[in-house]
């Protein structure tokens, strides 16, 4: 790592790669390159040649031959010639909106920290070193500062800006906090966008003309995940924002062949007033070169692992939880959960997750939200009653709230209709819930009393902290100015979040937001963990699963084993692929286990302490996944190469399909030996139908009495498969799986691989 000024030259160093710009005769920053590192650049055969001005092209006046808006710059402003988008619209307090921002001086600072009001990647006992460039616009007395910044153990760059203003009112109506411009290069862009239940489909776009990413919706949101990388033939460029709130990510190609990459807070609803004096900074963002898929999850799941999740939280194994919603949903009281939390405990569960419905009158979806008090028809001992006799059971105890919202039908509505952001008076609800004002200080300071108050209250060593609609009619009536809103908002619920992380530092929390409306790093700074999606079944899990990988690792998922009938899709899963699946996940169960018919609680057992065993590596170990026809292959693969583990699940079953192959991506040792061992578990004759009949000596009617028994008394077993090979052969060409029923035959070695069917298999180093 280093930060290396040679002249006007700066070049920024990380492990592998070198992101090069310099200032121009007339104080422009140009970029010249970012790539794989080069120790020592010639930097004038990466500064593009210009020997004459190009037709209705624009010259700047300050330097002959500098073109805005065909060069390649690191900072660009507004309305002097260049025409692509650029990073800051300001309204100057002569009201144009013409601005120059040009070198001034810069400065290298050894481990920069924190951010005003912004959650930050931390350096967490890494070296780390920052450039500062000042900018100035001298005409319109405004100050940037751009902050880059590297860490020793990682190829990612951070970047943020600040602007001050030194001259009369102004307002900032757009502040990027990341630029890249690269010449030439045909590129796709690849990104996560989605709906509720149905997040984070991969849309892979090729880069035309303009590819806007962006979020209105308040949060970061499933619509449009901050994360996405370009992809040209050989690289791939990850980016991602360290932000909860709207974001904006405008990908560009101009007329000249010349991309743009602007990634920040988005300037929908943006108008942030500055006087004299007065500063404001935008989010961290955060870049990343890489030459391979591969390289891209490895370099985002270490930086988010090391720098982004709270220190405390950093490589900690994640409890296997048992939560209570889709087991109970509002319909519970304490000997129920009782139950349920005893059940769990035998199966080798650790932590018990009450979920909505214990406060108020809260017995259905149109109340009570903002009356933080146990409801004692239900709960007579109270959160700390039930804790304690969860605590005793063994396992720890977590709860879920909703602090940002507020019913209508609420004592807190009753008293302080005014916390709640209404707009003028005609206000839209979602899931019948309105948001409270996290821009008025009294109301953060309220919340923050209230929940000190609940989570000091009982033994509780986790929260999932949820938060179930969108933005609408909004208005912080103790702003001056509505273009604050968003930007308000945001630092109200991050002062909220440092508090209460600060003061129960030891307490897991989970970030959620009707599953993955807030899957961001601005979250994982706080929630180490993140419910990914309320859709639970297997099937779609796979998808959603995959994609997250791309850009987060695998210890930020919650995921959830769920009920045989799946409840957001009616789809069955057999219940070992909604293990397998989960598994690439933080693994938790959320059904009724107390219903559940002996044979699948002992699978559950057997699950967990198969994840027990493996959940290091698959917890922190590098994981990968990718589709090949209708199989998914998830990789764990444990940092020291010594084990692995390995998934392969189907969408729909193919008829007699080449037998599948599972190869493993590097990261294994090479010429180490491994043993490689298929997970066996039940399966079910009542599977086979009447197929039964072909063995059994007497007719057995399907799902008839006789049927029932033999699958009662009888279980069969999925294949065993286990051999030796070396880690170069797994790698390379990888191994077959057993041959796959087909409809000819079966015995003990055939694979029955019906719909959603999946096998895992660990693979460990024989020393
Ligand atoms: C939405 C969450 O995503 C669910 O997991 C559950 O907590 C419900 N809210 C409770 O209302």
């Amino acid at each position: 790592m280093e930060i290396i000024v040679q002249n006007n030259n700066f070049h920024i160093k990380t492990i592998n790669t070198s992101y090069i710009f310099t200032v121009t005769a007339g104080g422009h920053l140009r970029h010249l390159y970012y790539g794989k590192k080069i120790q020592n650049p010639n930097f004038d055969i990466i500064t593009e040649p210009f020997e004459f001005a190009l037709g209705n092209s624009i010259v700047s006046n300050k330097e002959k031959l500098f073109l805005p808006e065909n060069t390649l710059l690191d900072f660009a402003g507004c309305g002097k010639g260049d025409t692509r988008e650029g990073c800051v619209i300001i309204e100057n307090s002569d009201t144009s909106f013409v601005n120059e921002f040009l070198y001034k001086t810069h400065e290298i600072k050894n481990d920069v920290q924190q951010i005003d009001g912004m959650p930050y990647a931390k350096d967490n006992g890494i070296k780390s070193l920052s450039l500062i460039i000042t900018l100035e616009d001298k005409l319109n007395n405004i100050t940037i500062n751009q902050y880059y910044k590297i860490m020793q153990d990682s190829d990612v760059i951070t970047r943020f800006s600040e602007i001050i203003n030194n001259g009369n009112e102004i307002f900032v109506h757009r502040l990027m906090s990341n630029m890249l411009d690269i010449n030439s290069k045909d590129f796709t862009v690849n990104s996560l966008w989605g709906r509720w239940s149905n997040e984070a489909n991969l849309a892979c776009q090729t880069l035309e003309n303009q590819i806007v990413i962006d979020s209105k919706c308040g949060t970061s949101s499933s619509r449009h995940n901050p994360f996405f990388f370009l992809k040209s033939s050989d690289e791939y460029i990850a980016f991602n924002l360290i932000y909860s709130g709207n974001h904006k990510a405008i990908i560009e190609k101009n007329s000249f062949g010349k991309t743009r990459v602007l990634q920040g807070m988005s300037d929908f609803n943006f108008r942030y007033p500055l006087q004299n004096g007065q500063k404001l900074v935008s989010p961290q963002a955060i870049m990343c070169y890489n030459k391979s898929e591969q390289e891209m999850q490895k370099n985002m799941h270490d930086f988010v692992n090391n720098h982004i999740v709270p220190n405390n939280f950093k490589e900690k194994p994640r409890p296997i939880l048992i939560n209570s919603w889709e087991a109970t949903y509002f319909n519970f009281n304490e000997s129920k959960l009782l139950k349920l939390a005893k059940e769990a405990k035998e199966l080798g569960i650790e932590l018990f997750v009450l979920d909505d419905g214990w406060f108020g009158q809260r017995n259905d979806d149109t109340s009570s939200l903002g009356d933080w008090h146990v409801n004692t028809k239900k709960l007579p001992n109270s959160i700390n009653g039930l804790c304690d006799k969860i605590n005793k059971m063994g396992m720890q105890f977590g709860i879920w709230i909703e602090p940002e919202m507020v019913n209508e039908n609420s004592q807190l509505f009753k008293e302080h209709p005014e916390y709640a952001i209404k707009g003028n008076g005609d206000y839209n609800l979602g899931r019948n819930q309105l948001i409270l004002d996290l821009s008025n200080k009294d109301v953060v300071q309220y919340l923050k009393t209230t929940f000190d108050d609940l989570l000091s209250s009982a033994n509780i060593t986790y929260v999932k902290w949820d938060m179930n609609r969108i933005f609408t009619d909004m208005q912080g009536k103790t702003l001056k100015n509505q273009g604050m809103f968003f930007y308000e908002y945001n630092k109200g619920l991050i002062e909220l979040y440092t508090h209460l992380t600060t003061k129960f530092p030891d307490i897991l929390f989970e970030n959620c937001a009707s599953g993955g409306n807030r899957f961001d790093l601005g979250m994982l700074c706080f929630s180490p963990q993140i419910w990914a999606s309320d859709n639970t079944d297997g099937a779609e899990r796979l998808k959603i699963q995959k994609n997250l990988l791309l850009g987060y690792p695998p210890s930020t998922i919650g995921a959830h084993v769920s009920d045989k009938i799946n409840h957001q899709t009616l789809r069955k899963v057999p219940l070992a692929s909604r293990f397998h699946i989960s598994a690439f996940g933080v693994l938790g169960y959320e059904l009724n286990l107390c219903d559940l018919p002996k044979d699948e609680k002992q699978e559950i057992k057997n699950q967990i302490v198969y994840y027990k065993k493996h959940r290091q590596t698959l917890q922190f170990g590098f994981t990968s996944a990718f589709t090949t026809g209708n199989v998914t292959q998830f990789n764990a693969i444990a940092k020291d190469g010594k084990t692995a583990i390995v998934m392969a699940m189907q969408s729909l079953s193919v008829p007699h399909s080449p037998t599948l192959t599972i190869k493993l991506p590097s990261g294994l040792i090479e010429k180490a030996n491994y043993s490689i061992k298929s997970r066996v578990f039940d399966l079910s004759v009542k599977d086979f139908g009447s197929l039964i009949n072909y063995i059994s000596p007497v007719t057995i009617k399907q799902d008839g009495v006789l049927h029932n028994a033999v699958d009662k008394f009888y279980k069969m077993k999925s294949e065993t498969h286990e051999f030796i090979a070396t880690g170069e052969q797994l790698m390379n060409s990888g191994f077959y799986l057993p041959f796959a029923f087909c409809g000819t035959g079966y015995n003990d070695n055939v694979r029955f691989f019906p719909d959603f069917a999946s096998r895992i298999y660990e693979i460990n180093i024989i020393e």
